[in-house]
């Protein structure tokens, strides 16, 4: 393609296999940095760009302290001279009385000395933090050893045909769910969870088994309530205040809570979907395209967050870099409504 291209995407890979500059919009700095060369070397360049801005603030605020510190010293010293010199009074050694003033004078200067130096100094404005995400995956207590099963399932959907399909979950598998648009994974999952019924053959779901949930509509997070409402009711046994303590720490602060949740960027449901499986326990987790609309912070997080979970994970993602980085043990691969697993 010949003419010029400009493509906002959260999908490392693509990003990594197409761009060849990178504009980065830096909502907690107020920047935006345009890095030339493709994405790799955008993450590298950027690495080496944050080092740079934390020296230089640790270097100056360094500096900064040190002339302050040095300035009370001599604040004191100086206070310390003119009671000297008033305690010497009563031998009205005038002599003496002027070359402890005096001193204390110098001392005065020096100080002055040291606080134009501090207001000289070129202010170097902290760089703020990333808004960083350490969530863990709240985990319930261990399922059945068998989480899932289909057999023989059949479901039709319209013209859409998914199945004959016999398979099996257990406790702990990590199954990756790759296929094209349309393969029939969403409708996969819905029958799995006993969402729906098959039209034929058979879905049975463990025992004890805790499902978390984040599915392709973000279907909890859509609607006319606040938000703060809306996870309030999905976890009731939560107080107010830390309803708003977590949701802030998943980047959904004051002025988001009170909105409706429709009015919610896909991004902000998606954080508020992971918070709620923070606060809810889980043993079986079912991700339906997580990394949709997060940013890469977020992707990121959520790629370590699964890395320390240990329930049965269902993971159906386009992202081959989440795929590479989440360690699965099992890939099904949907096409048509069939399912294989290699
Ligand atoms: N309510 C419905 N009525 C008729 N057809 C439907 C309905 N819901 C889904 N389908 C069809 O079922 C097929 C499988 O849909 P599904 O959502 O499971 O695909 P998917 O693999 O999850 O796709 P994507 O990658 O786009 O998420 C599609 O052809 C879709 O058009
Ligand atoms: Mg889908």
């Amino acid at each position: 393609m010949r003419g010029g291209v400009v493509l906002v995407s959260h999908d490392r890979e693509f990003l990594a296999r197409t761009v060849t500059r990178v504009l980065e919009l830096d909502l907690a700095q107020h920047t935006n940095t345009v890095y030339g060369g493709g994405y790799e070397s955008y993450l590298a360049e950027r690495e080496v760009a944050r080092r740079h801005r934390r020296e230089e603030y640790e270097e100056y605020a360094e500096r900064k302290a040190d002339l302050q510190a040095r300035a009370r010293t001599q604040r004191e010293w100086s206070s310390q001279g003119v009671r000297n010199a008033m305690r010497k009074n009563p031998d009205n050694d005038k002599v003496r009385r002027r070359a402890a003033s005096e001193s204390s004078e110098k001392q005065a200067q020096k100080v002055r000395q040291m606080e134009s130096r501090i207001a000289r100094l070129e202010e170097v404005v902290e760089p703020r933090k990333e808004w960083v995400l350490e969530f863990t995956i709240g985990a319930a207590p261990r399922s059945s050893s068998v989480v899932a099963t289909l057999n023989d399932a059949v479901l039709r959907q319209g013209e859409f045909v998914l199945g004959p399909v016999s398979l099996q979950v257990d406790a702990g598998d990590r199954i990756g769910i790759t296929g094209p648009n349309g393969a029939g994974k969403s409708t996969l999952l819905r029958m799995l969870l006993g969402r729906v019924a098959p039209d034929s053959g058979s879905a049975t779901l463990g025992a004890s088994v805790q499902i978390g949930e984040i599915d392709q509509a973000r279907g909890l997070f859509t609607g006319e309530q606040a938000l703060a409402e809306r996870f309030e009711g999905l976890v009731p046994e939560f107080a107010t205040a830390d309803v708003r303590t977590l949701l802030a720490k998943f980047g959904l602060r004051a002025d988001h809570v009170g909105r409706a949740v429709d009015d919610l960027s896909p991004g902000e449901r998606t954080r508020a979907a992971l918070a709620l499986l923070q606060a809810k326990g889980t043993n079986v987790l079912v991700l339906d395209e997580p990394t949709n609309h997060l940013d890469l912070a977020a992707i990121e997080q959520l790629e370590s967050a699964l890395a320390s979970y240990d329930g049965a994970l269902l993971l159906v993602t386009h992202d081959r870099r989440m795929l590479t980085n989440v360690n699965v043990d099992r890939r099904w691969r949907l096409d048509g409504g069939r399912v294989s697993e290699s």
